[in-house]
């Protein structure tokens, strides 16, 4: 998979959002270990990511989480020979603590700290477990941040065919969570609830299907659907259990329905018969089987990585830093940089200095 021939060994640092995570990758085995340690139980209460409490929290846990992996395989910083960081999308404060950790050991280490792209390691996140797709092929990438589908031409040569145009799937998910009075993630909750639903019950609306050469997508009006119908439901006093899990289904299965069917165009339009699912709403179950199953019609491969890779972790941006270093794609001047919004059609550009705010 890798070129050199020289081991090469790597930390990777993601920071992001809500999971502070690290891995240990080398060239010759993949990967060695990880260890993801999730926010979840400190923005609970409040029904999403707060930036601020989760820049905390990174710095608080990023250097003994580092030290924990390290010891765990009898690693010694002087073992490594690069160190790969989220440098965007994400949330800026965030972002930022692990660029600024990932830059100071490297400085002091005196080898390269590796700027990486959250979207491409999700992107590249079947490789850890050696599932890939022939190239070209498409990928769906479904996040708490994100909702976009890419034309992968090959690995680093990335076309944007559609995006959401408001919310994204993941955050579809949380707020609709939110609204039955669940936790947060809300995918993980919505999708538990929804077992014990009745399909028949509730129907929403999938929106933007009738255009048939968009592959945009739209979720912001299916959570309004949601809210007036709860809102319905809690003035009858009819907001019961029973009432909350058949929601939750129609729900999902709309958000679903959207996603596989967005997808499904895109192998029309492009004639390309291969997709990959990858980003935490990847680990939907929903999603994962509808997915085969629609595409199996038309003969279409589907690949995903294993839930642990599907949701933020630091393997996949320990995996895509050896690419990145492999192509010389390194920085050796150690400056501080993220990149809160950064389009996955603009990779490149962060080495012609892209200014994202
Ligand atoms: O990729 P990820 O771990 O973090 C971001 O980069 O955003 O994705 C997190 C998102 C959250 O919105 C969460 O609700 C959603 O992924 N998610 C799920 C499931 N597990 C996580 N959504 C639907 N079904 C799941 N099983
Ligand atoms: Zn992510």
């Amino acid at each position: 998979m890798f070129k050199s021939k020289k081991k090469l060994c790597i930390l990777g640092i993601e920071t992001s959002c809500d999971e502070t995570a690290v891995a240990l990758m080398d060239t010759i085995e993949g990967l060695i270990a990880h260890k993801v340690f999730s926010q979840v139980s400190l923005h609970n209460k409040y029904g999403g990511v707060v930036p601020e409490l989760a820049s905390r929290d990174h710095i608080k846990k990023l250097l003994p989480l580092i030290d924990d992996l390290l010891k765990s395989q009898d690693f010694k910083l002087g073992d490594l020979d690069a160190i790969a960081y989220t440098a965007g999308p994400g949330l800026a404060g965030a972002l930022l603590v692990g660029s600024v950790i990932a830059n100071g050991l490297a400085f002091s280490l005196e080898i390269p700290a590796i700027p990486v792209h959250h979207m491409e390691a999700h992107l590249l996140a079947p490789l850890i477990e050696g599932k890939y797709s022939e190239m070209p092929f498409i990928a769906l990438l479904v996040s708490g941040g994100h909702t976009l589908l890419v034309q992968v031409n090959e690995r680093g040569s990335y076309t944007l065919l559609g995006k959401t145009l408001d919310d994204a799937a993941g955050e579809a998910f949380d707020k609709g969570a939110k609204l039955l009075g669940l936790g947060y993630p809300g995918g993980p909750a919505i999708a538990e609830l929804a077992q014990s639903g009745d399909s028949e019950t509730y129907h929403f609306p999938r929106l933007m299907m009738k255009e048939k050469h968009n592959l945009n997508f739209s979720f912001s009006g299916l959570k309004t659907a949601l809210m007036y119908k709860v809102k319905g439901l809690k003035n009858k006093e009819l907001l019961t259990d029973k009432t909350k899990a058949d929601l939750a289904l129609a729900y999902e299965k709309a958000i679903v329905d959207s996603l596989v069917q967005k997808t499904e165009l895109a192998v029309n339009l492009t004639g390309i018969q291969s997709v990959i699912i990858a980003g935490g709403v990847g680990a939907n179950n929903k999603l994962r089987n509808s997915m085969r199953q629609k595409l199996a019609e038309k003969d279409v491969k589907v690949s995903y990585p294993s839930v642990e890779f599907c949701t933020d972790n630091a393997a996949m941006i320990a995996l895509t830093g050896l690419f990145n270093y492999q192509k010389g794609m390194h920085n050796i001047d150690y400056k501080i940089e993220v990149h809160p919004r950064w389009s996955i059609d603009k990779i490149d550009q962060r080495f012609h200095g892209i200014n994202d705010g």
